[in-house]
């Protein structure tokens, strides 16, 4: 094995401290809350994680696409801890605050629309979502709403409803909200029709037409909801005409295009959102993860018109917006300036693009590799030919890179993806080395 100069791993994995805390876990916590390894962690910082044996790991997950500023930034930390000697909670509803109203106007500045803006703040991804459909449906009057098979915005009611993937988000959780219809994305590397691109002419965008003929009139729809690049359903990059053709439609329609970049957004796709690699203005836009740089935080942005809408006391939430979350996001969208992170997520990628690439010569396994910026994947197959899913080499893989020293996560419809939400601002040095373990840990299945 190749020396490390980042990574130290002194116990193997998980530790003894590890495993001691993953028992006490089974006995206090339920399974429904999963790992995706079992190491308990003790510190972080930048692109690195040292758990609580004192083993030292490149972290390529980021919390899920939480630490796009890196773990525990100085300049996070100290905001969060000034704040914390001020106030913790008054409750944005009972007086408000300087940083909630600071930072609602940075992301209406800094969202792409030319129109006035006006932005309200929750808790999660999944909370953004559900407040963005509650306000869409209010302003039209009308309550269908459509979204997108393989598509993922979180793990409550609507937003459950509104996920196209049934394991692990949907099974037996019951019927769905209803009025919620599922349209083909463009996942080219399985199209659902069939086709291939340029020449399919993304039959899959005009497929809403079909929708609106034989299952729900377009003039019931309050709104659409796409992720620009889908996360969890395996980075699935669509055509730059397949999301301009389906804004469009909205457009004509009246429906409202909501833009879900709680896992795209704050400079991780080599812009500051994904949707501004075409010249798409959104209805509304749904951030989180990191735009409270490690916080609890996510927002609903959108034209002031329809953010308007809702009657007074008819959005928020006791800990929406919450003090330390605001200064943390004010400080976290700070850093994406000051260290030009944009530019860094298409370094980083086209490092990682070319890595894969690379690999994916090498190794049959690897049957696709795609993204966009710094959010690249990998879908492994058992036959490029069929292309029949690879869940379990794909999990093998993970499992011998965080045993090696580096996390990293998957994701996909078919559990088969590989991805990379590595901090932007990982060193050369940590990536390098990243890279190297996760090339080993598909050299040494090969072997096997
Ligand atoms: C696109 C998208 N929307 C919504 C969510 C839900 O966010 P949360 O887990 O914070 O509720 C996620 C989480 O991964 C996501 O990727």
């Amino acid at each position: 094995m190749t020396e490390r100069k980042i990574v130290k791993i002194v116990t193997g994995v998980p530790g003894p401290k590890s495993r001691q805390l993953y028992s006490e876990m089974e006995q206090n916590v339920p399974r429904g809350p999963a790992h995706m390894t079992p190491i308990a962690v003790a510190s972080a910082k930048g692109a690195t994680l040292t758990d609580v044996d004192g083993n030292t790991y490149i972290d390529f997950a980021g919390g899920i696409g939480v630490l796009n500023v890196g773990h525990c930034p100085d300049e996070v930390v100290q905001a969060i801890k000034e704040q914390a000697d001020k106030y913790l909670h008054t409750c944005f509803h009972v007086t408000f605050y300087e940083s909630y109203i600071r930072l609602a106007n940075k992301l209406n500045t800094m969202t792409p629309g030319q129109f006035p803006k006006k932005t309200i703040f929750l808790n999660s991804g999944a909370e953004a979502v559900e407040n963005a459909i509650k306000i869409a449906k209010y302003y039209t009057k009308r309550y269908g709403i459509l979204s997108f098979l393989e598509g993922f915005h979180g793990r409550t009611a609507a937003a459950m409803s509104l996920t196209g993937q049934i394991q692990p988000y949907k099974y037996n959780f019951g019927p769905p909200i209803p009025w919620i219809y599922h349209l083909p994305f463009a996942y080219c590397y399985r199209c659902p029709f069939s086709q291939t691109y340029p020449s399919c002419e993304v039959a899959c965008a005009k497929y809403v037409e079909q929708v609106f003929a034989s299952v729900i009139s377009s003039d019931a729809v309050a709104a659409l909801i796409v992720e620009p690049v889908q996360g969890e359903g395996g980075f699935i990059v669509p055509p730059k005409e397949f999301l301009l053709e389906i804004y469009e439609i909205c457009k004509a329609r009246g429906i409202v295009f909501i833009d879900d970049e709680v896992q795209t957004g704050i400079a991780r796709t080599g812009k500051l959102f994904a949707i501004e690699h075409s010249s798409i203005e959104p209805d509304l836009i749904t951030t989180a993860k990191s735009v409270g740089g490690g916080m609890v935080l996510s927002a609903v942005t959108g034209k002031a018109e329809i953010m308007d809408a809702p009657h007074p006391g008819g959005l928020g939430g006791t800990y929406a917006g919450h003090p330390l979350s605001c200064q943390a996001g004010l400080a976290a969208l700070d850093l994406v300036e000051k260290n030009n992170l944009i530019a860094r997520a298409n370094t980083i990628g086209d490092k990682i693009k070319q890595t894969f690439l690379a690999m994916q010569e090498k190794y049959p396994l690897i049957g696709d590799v795609r993204g966009l910026g710094a959010m690249v994947a990998m879908e492994l197959v058992k036959d490029r030919k069929t292309k029949e899913p690879a869940p379990k080499e794909a999990a093998l893989v993970r499992e011998r890179c965080y045993q090696n020293g580096l996390i990293v996560i998957g994701a996909g419809i078919h559990h088969n993806v590989i991805r990379t939400l590595a901090p932007l601002v990982i060193t050369d040095e940590e990536l390098e080395e990243g890279l190297s373990i996760l090339d080993e840990a598909f050299r040494s299945i090969s072997i096997d």
